[in-house]
């Protein structure tokens, strides 16, 4: 299966939760193929940390996809390589798509969905998200913006929200999942919700 993490909007979470969702499917057994389509590499550089760290499961990310689908496969792509983003939804079954809570992110979802409908070929189930979402208890922005979400329509809005949490930036800077930085932790019972969510709980056991 081809899973795509992406969005049009710069910063809301693509790679930061490839890496998690990579190493969540590493972490139950499965294979997975992971790859980096966008020049910034983000993906490739954490992998790399992970690597001089020595912290095992070894993470292998490429930067090119293969030309024919091989099992349990995962791209990080961003619009600064259009060519790859559209190669990677061409033949994506399903796409995850974190959204921060604003209305500009609703909008260039909006865009990302006319892409998707133009170039895939697979008609992918697509999944949004609230990433980064707002923890003060008043904060109306996340419901609000999965309201706006699921107006939208051809996309399942999940019930499962990433908050801002120092945890999923340190994840970055350590080279670890959050699961592992902090298995009982606020972000990896998140992480873990998002990933059951798109891959199902008993993926791999
Ligand atoms: N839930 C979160 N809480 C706190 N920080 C987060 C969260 N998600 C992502 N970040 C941080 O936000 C920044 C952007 O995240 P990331 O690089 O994953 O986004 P991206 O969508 O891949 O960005 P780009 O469009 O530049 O590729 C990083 O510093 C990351 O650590
Ligand atoms: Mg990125």
């Amino acid at each position: 299966m081809i899973t795509v993490v992406g969005n049009l909007k710069g910063g809301t979470g693509k790679s930061t939760i490839a890496f998690n969702l990579a190493l969540w499917l590493l972490d139950k057994g499965n294979k997975v193929s992971v790859y980096d389509l966008d020049p910034q590499a983000t993906l490739r550089d954490v992998a790399e940390l992970r690597s001089e760290e020595g912290f095992e499961p070894f993470l292998s990310v490429a930067e090119t996809l293969p030309e024919h689908d091989k099992g349990e496969m995962l791209i990080d792509i961003g619009v600064s390589n259009m060519t790859g983003l559209n190669e990677a939804l061409a033949r994506a079954d399903q796409v995850i798509i974190p959204v921060s809570p604003s209305q500009a992110d609703v909008w260039s979802t909006q865009r990302f969905l006319e892409i998707i409908r133009a170039t895939s070929t697979k008609a992918p189930t697509l999944y949004a998200f609230i990433n980064r979402a707002d923890t003060h208890p008043s904060a109306r922005e996340n419901a609000e913006t999965e309201m706006a979400l699921r107006q939208l329509g051809g996309l399942e809005v999940l019930p499962v929200r990433l908050a801002q949490r120092i945890m999923f930036r340190h994840s970055f800077s350590e080279g670890l999942a959050v699961f592992e930085l902090e298995p009982s932790g606020k972000a990896s019972q998140e992480l873990t919700a998002l990933a059951e969510a798109v891959y199902g709980s008993a993926r791999g056991r």
